[in-house]
């Protein structure tokens, strides 16, 4: 796919199923999110993946977590739910953003680029054919959650990119850049 197209049509896909990408395909994701901008070449980023029975891994560590903060007001339900949450993908692209003390990028700016290179993986999932679609969560914000996932005290989360087969395609909304552009300073009328 033509890359503006990819980045003008672009759209996350809500409902996956199998297959999901193939290693190759996965490959070009991750080429992708390397690729972000990034001040001083810091590489503020890893990633983990999840896929196959990880996924049962990662469902029960979410009710772990849970648990531990919401003790019995959890009911069965509701764990159910929560466990349930990673089986909506074949495969879940963790990406993390590592933070390093530096003069001139601050922390923000370090976050931003991870940020930025999880939105460059979501292009390629979609200039290739591969549903995804970028989930966060209040769970994302537990400490539990950063150490199930063998976070460093200087790494975040920054979302988890679920990645298969769209069930459905939904078009991109049609946004007029004149809405959003404006000149500095203010042209009067
Ligand atoms: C940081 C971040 C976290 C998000 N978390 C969720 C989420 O937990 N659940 C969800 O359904 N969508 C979440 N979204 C929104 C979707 O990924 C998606 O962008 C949104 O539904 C709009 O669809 P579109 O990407 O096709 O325009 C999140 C987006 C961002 C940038």
């Amino acid at each position: 796919m033509d890359a503006l197209h990819a980045l003008h049509t672009r759209s996350s896909a809500n409902l996956l199923c199998e297959p999901g990408p193939s290693k190759l395909q996965i490959d070009n994701i991750v080429k992708a999110g390397l690729r972000a901008c990034d001040h001083r070449c810091l590489r503020p980023w890893r990633y983990l993946i999840i896929q196959g029975s990880a996924r049962d891994s990662f469902g029960d560590l979410m009710v772990d977590v849970l648990q531990a903060r919401d003790g019995a007001a959890l009911d069965e339900k509701t764990k159910e739910k929560v466990k349930g949450k990673p089986q909506r993908a074949p495969t879940i692209l963790v990406v993390i953003a590592k933070l390093t003390p530096h003069p001139s990028v601050p922390e923000i700016e370090q976050l931003l680029s991870a940020g930025a290179s999880a939105q460059m993986m979501m292009t390629a999932a979609y200039a290739q054919g591969v549903g995804a679609i970028w989930r966060s969560g209040g769970i994302m914000f537990e400490e539990g959650l950063r150490q199930g996932l063998g976070l460093s005290e200087n790494e975040r989360l920054i979302g988890f990119i679920y990645l298969g087969t769209p069930k459905v395609s939904k078009p991109a909304p049609e946004l007029d850049p004149d809405d959003f552009l404006s000149a500095w300073p203010a042209i009067p009328d």
